[in-house]
């Protein structure tokens, strides 16, 4: 039998294993690890109370609970999901007495949900029954693991989330201009379906309708948003940039001279995550849009705070993980070996809206990823909890996973530009998480008309694998599926996950300035800033009146008060992965969600709640 046969074997008998048994497209096996080496080994220990997140999430987001906008601290969600002092101590005890760990190695994190020690491969080998190997990822960089799997004994793992780095690969990652312009494979990146094109003569084309040309003006006129900020020094609102993603202040005053004057001269205001630094090199195009649509849109009566996530990516699996560590410490353990371990940890301020213009995962069923992304829904839950409204493009490849469309086969790989299954994305499909799609001005029509799915990318939209579909979204999607959803296989999208987008806004082709010059530019990408200052608007409006921020609004904009707040969209298509993808419709569908938003309708609904 192979290793990997007798691990499965063992793993019906001992407990857990996770054990793809292929390697992961990107890295390369170099050879095994030595045995002497040392790693930071962490435990995320499964939380407390979990099967209640959904519940107390509820309490506070869903219009109808009397506690609606009852947020809560940050405090009482430590405690009240920090895991048990029996779950520490059977992995503690564990680790001193079967694999004889001098306790005094053995560490917990500050919000006591990471076990973390230092160990060397021959210790962790034993430890886990696994096999430590070198791998080589696409920049270059060396990465540890075991991508074979490995195994814990059932009454620990059952306290148990992950351990790092195991099938989830540890290792210092950049995150490159490279690696985010030409992956190839289920990495992390912006999405970048959408062209970019340069523009000649602003001043004419600015003069062009609003199907040719997108201007502040013109998203203005398509979701009736007229707003001067009333509660500017109340109320926060960010956008997170990933790694190399930088903006140069020339390009946003260049964009700001000729679209909002009293913007000019004005930047965001950072916070710098595990020390990012949006004046270092690297690539302009994400962060350029996002913070011109939305300091744009929201205007200097409203400062926008950018999370500037830093390059280096520690022993966790993606950046995401650094944004939640900094604003409530989940994914922390000071580890003593190297510079590896996160060092901001819910030291970070927090605003009520963060919006997120980038893929991190691909939405599969599969050991190495379905972990990673559950764990970090939750901590998107636990802070959805505390009053914060999250906001994801929900990508560039219609039915497949990112502007590279991939589309995942039978063996469980993804292949690019292929046919196969429907694959989400993830941070958006996460359900605690507000999943924005895109549309443009039908050819010819004005803003007053109902807007189409994008054509010159397909906007990204489907059901998850890894998510059930929530209670909110029922009456929605089961309607779709009833009535106007294409006859596909049952294999081909999983008909019980939760699906998305929920809303969508205009993708293309919206006008920046960029590099010195003005171009069209746009994507899902666009979409998500522009919902997620909308929302922000929302809130300056509620704090006005002594109310809370909304948070979570998911529950919100599906229920039957908010259903005139949205434009229809029924108009188009999001085609990939070999098929026309699914076609949109009237009520919600799994292009345009559930429209695009009328501002004046969307902020009158949310003021009429507690
Ligand atoms: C925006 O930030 C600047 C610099 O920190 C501050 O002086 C100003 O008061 C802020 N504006 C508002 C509306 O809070
Ligand atoms: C479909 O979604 C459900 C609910 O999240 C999940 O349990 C199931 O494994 C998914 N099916 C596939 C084939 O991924
Ligand atoms: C993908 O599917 C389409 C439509 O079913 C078919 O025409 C095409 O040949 C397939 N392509 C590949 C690479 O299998």
């Amino acid at each position: 039998m192979r290793l990997t046969q007798l691990l499965a074997l063992a793993a019906v008998i001992l407990g857990v294993t996770a054990a793809p048994q292929v390697i992961p497209s990107g890295l390369t096996l170099q050879r095994r690890a030595d045995p002497d080496a040392l790693i930071p080994l962490r435990f995320s220990l499964a939380q407390s109370n979990l099967d209640k997140l959904e519940t107390f999430v509820l309490d506070v987001a869903d219009p109808r609970s009397p506690n609606y906008g009852k947020h809560w601290s940050p405090a009482q969600v430590r405690e009240t999901f920090r895991p048990s002092q029996g779950a520490i101590d059977t992995v503690n005890g564990w680790l001193t007495d079967h694999a004889g760990i001098h306790a005094d190695k053995i560490k917990l994190s500050p919000n006591g949900d990471i076990l973390h020690l230092d160990v060397t491969i021959a210790e962790a080998e034993s430890l886990l029954q696994a096999e430590y190997n070198v791998y080589s990822d696409e920049d270059g960089n060396v990465r540890v693991g075991c991508h074979d799997g490995y195994i814990l004994p059932e009454h620990v793992s059952k306290h148990v989330d992950l351990v790092w780095p195991t099938v989830h690969f540890g290792g210092p990652r950049s995150f490159s201009r490279r690696s985010t312009s030409i992956i190839s494979s289920s990495r992390f990146g912006r999405e970048s379906g959408a062209p970019r094109l340069p523009i000649d003569n602003i001043a004419a084309f600015a003069e062009s309708g609003c199907d040719e040309s997108v201007t502040l003006d013109c998203l203005r006129a398509l979701y009736n948003f007229d707003f001067t900020p009333v509660s500017g020094d109340m109320n926060t609102v960010g956008v997170a940039e990933f790694g190399a993603s930088v903006y140069k202040p020339s390009d946003l005053d260049l964009f700001f001279n000729s679209f909002r004057s009293d913007q000019v001269g004005h930047t965001p205001t950072l916070i710098s995550v595990e020390g990012g630094d949006p004046t270092e090199s690297g690539d302009v195009d994400e962060a350029t849009l996002d913070i011109e649509l939305m300091m744009g849109l929201l205007g200097s009566g409203q400062n926008l705070s950018l999370y500037q996530i830093g390059k280096t990516v520690a022993v966790t699996p993606d950046p995401m993980d650094e944004l939640l560590a900094a604003l409530d410490g989940s994914y922390c353990s000071l580890s003593p070996v190297g510079s590896e371990g996160i060092t901001d940890c819910g030291n970070k301020p927090r605003t009520n809206v963060i919006s997120i213009s980038y893929h991190l995962h691909p939405d599969i069923n599969d050991p190495a990823i379905s972990p990673v992304v559950q764990r970090q829904c939750t901590e998107i839950g636990k802070l959805a909890l505390t009053g914060i409204t999250f906001i994801a493009s929900s990508g560039d490849g219609g039915v497949a996973y990112s502007q590279f469309e991939e589309c995942l086969q039978p063996d469980g790989s993804l292949v690019a530009f292929g046919n196969g299954s429907f694959v989400s994305q993830l941070p958006a499909s996460c359900p605690y998480i507000t999943a924005v799609g895109a549309t443009s001005v039908v050819p010819g029509a004005s803003t007053d008309q109902a807007e189409e799915s994008t054509t010159i990318f397909p906007s990204g939209g489907g059901f998850s694998n890894n998510f059930p579909r929530p209670a909110w979204q029922n009456y929605a999607v089961q309607n779709y599926l009833d009535n106007f959803a294409p006859s596909y296989a049952s294999s081909v999208f999983n008909r019980s996950g939760r699906a998305y987008p929920d809303v969508s806004a205009n993708g293309w082709p919206i006008v920046i300035a960029q590099n010195g010059g003005f171009i069209q530019s746009g994507g899902t990408s666009a979409s998500a800033p522009i919902f997620a200052s909308l929302i922000a608007a929302v809130n300056d409006a509620r704090l006005a009146t002594g109310k809370s921020p909304v948070g979570f609004i998911n529950p919100a904009l599906y229920s039957g008060a908010f259903a005139d707040a949205f434009n229809d969209v029924k108009v188009g298509s999001n085609p990939a992965c070999g098929t026309q993808g699914f076609p949109a419709a009237p009520g919600w569908d799994p292009v345009s969600g559930l429209g695009t938003p009328n501002f004046e309708k969307l902020k009158n609904a949310f003021l009429a709640l507690p």
